[in-house]
């Protein structure tokens, strides 16, 4: 009898490159620094490393547990682990926040293929900094070329998922993690020897506590659950397609430690550049499409190391824009019984129209406006500030409340090893620590700075 081999995959390295490499992506190398630069650099490291450690391994254990047990999609896994309750609604917030990632996600993504095409075409060499940015701003306003790029991006995320997790997600990530972590050493590297670069590292990880405001702590928040890559159901789907002798535990902690690394070699990368070239911080999503092209023209080599480096940014984006299409992908091929394709096919679609209204909103739609905010700034903040952080606040509660000790201590301790002591300590951070935590900086948050 034909044995029907189930896809998932392979090894726990796969599972680690999968996951790592889902979390590592522009939420690391674009969105980090300018965020940290935006509220307070030192202390808000200091806070981001604290969330991801006390909040951060937490979600992303449960989120591996709750897919792993169920064996199902975002929203499938929660109906079969509480039939006949309402939990399956966290699930369905996880697809809505996948639609909301992706299309804004899509459209950086697309300006990095962008700024490949460009350092292949000496497009910085000569430039000023001033004009570098004057080209930012020139090609982001326009439509045809960003559109072009976003599209081509959707496509290309679309033909890895298509050909499934182990030949299309684990093959992918498993070449490309390893590249993209020399690479960014490699830049660090140049970075903090230029002249004038300690200015740039005191400004990382000098704290300043007073320098930071409620809404500060949520962004910290809001980035380590947007760079983890959890909150929205993506590490369930990725977690059912885990062995059961994988253990979780420590794949969690990996992941989790290579995310914070990365994030921090991100901000060593550019803030130490930004002092050293005289710009000071200068902040906005613009950040590293103009600090990068100007480090690489000051170096030797440089237009070589542009091209690879932003070949490099766009498979970092690429390994994690798989995963939020797959969250969609399984959800559609599970819960409707779609074919692979004909799912990947609608996702695509579906989630490109979307996308289409956050790229010219740097451009035809800069005047459209929601709550002061454009398209693009508003499903920027959304997806980390609301969905993720809201979405992780309920998967910790459904691991704590529902789901219950016994079933997640099994699940994640699958041989025995853990030292119960351990254990005990994560089940009473999920149950109480990461909940109250969560809840009240959103919550605060919102009544502090959201009304003023
Ligand atoms: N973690 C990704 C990054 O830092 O770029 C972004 C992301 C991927 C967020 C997948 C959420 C997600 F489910």
């Amino acid at each position: 009898m034909a044995i029907v081999q189930k896809d998932g995959f392979s090894s726990k390295f796969g599972v680690i490159a999968a996951a790592a490499g889902s979390a590592v992506g522009l939420g690391n190398i674009w969105r980090f620094p300018y965020i940290t630069g935006e509220n307070g650099g030192g202390a808000f490291l200091i806070l981001y490393v604290f969330f991801v450690i006390v909040i951060g391994v937490p979600v992303m254990m449960s989120e591996f547990v709750i897919g792993r047990r169920s064996e199902s999609n975002a929203l499938g896994s929660f109906r079969k682990l509480a039939p006949g309750t309402p939990w399956w609604l966290i699930g369905l917030m996880g697809i809505i926040a996948a639609f909301v990632i992706l299309s804004f996600y899509s459209t950086v993504s697309g300006w990095t293929l962008e700024y490949v095409f460009q350092s292949i075409n000496q497009g910085f060499t000569g430039k000023s900094m001033n004009q570098l940015n004057i080209d930012f701003v020139t090609f982001t306003s326009g439509s045809f070329r960003p559109l072009l790029w976003q599209m081509i991006f959707m496509l290309l995320t679309a033909a890895v998922v298509m050909c499934g997790v182990q030949k299309g997600i684990e093959k992918a990530t498993k070449i490309l993690m390893p590249m993209l972590l020399v690479l960014i050493i490699a830049v660090c590297i140049r970075s903090v020897t230029l002249t004038g670069a300690s200015e740039g590292l005191r400004f990382l990880f000098e704290p300043h506590f007073e320098k930071l405001t409620f809404k500060a702590v949520l962004m910290a928040l809001g980035q380590a659950a947007f760079s983890l890559s959890i909150g929205m159901g993506a590490l369930i789907t990725y977690g059912s397609y885990i062995k059961k002798d994988t253990p979780l535990l420590s794949t969690s902690i990996q992941v989790a430690s290579a995310d914070t690394i990365l994030a921090i070699l991100s901000g060593i990368m550019i803030f130490p550049a930004l002092f050293a070239l005289g710009v000071g911080n200068t902040g906005g999503p613009g950040l590293v499409f103009v600090t990068l092209p100007a480090i690489f023209q000051s170096m030797p080599g440089g237009s070589i190391f542009a091209i690879v480096f932003f070949l490099l940014i766009s498979v970092a984006a690429l390994t994690s824009t798989i995963s939020v299409l797959e969250v969609v992908v399984a959800y559609l091929k599970q819960e409707f019984n779609m074919s692979r394709l004909k799912a990947t096919i609608l996702g695509t679609v579906s989630i490109s129209i979307l996308g289409v209204f956050c790229t010219l909103s740097f451009g035809p739609l800069k005047h459209v406006t929601i709550f002061g905010k454009t398209v693009f700034d508003l499903m920027n903040y959304l997806s980390a500030n609301v969905f993720l952080t809201f979405g992780a606040l309920f998967i910790v509660i459904f691991t704590g409340w529902k789901l219950g000790k016994s079933s997640f201590v099994d699940e994640l301790n699958q041989s025995g090893k853990i030292n119960p002591i351990v254990t005990n300590v994560i089940v009473f951070i999920i149950k109480f620590i990461a909940p109250l935590a969560i809840a009240a900086i959103a919550i605060g948050a919102f009544f502090i700075e959201g009304l003023t």
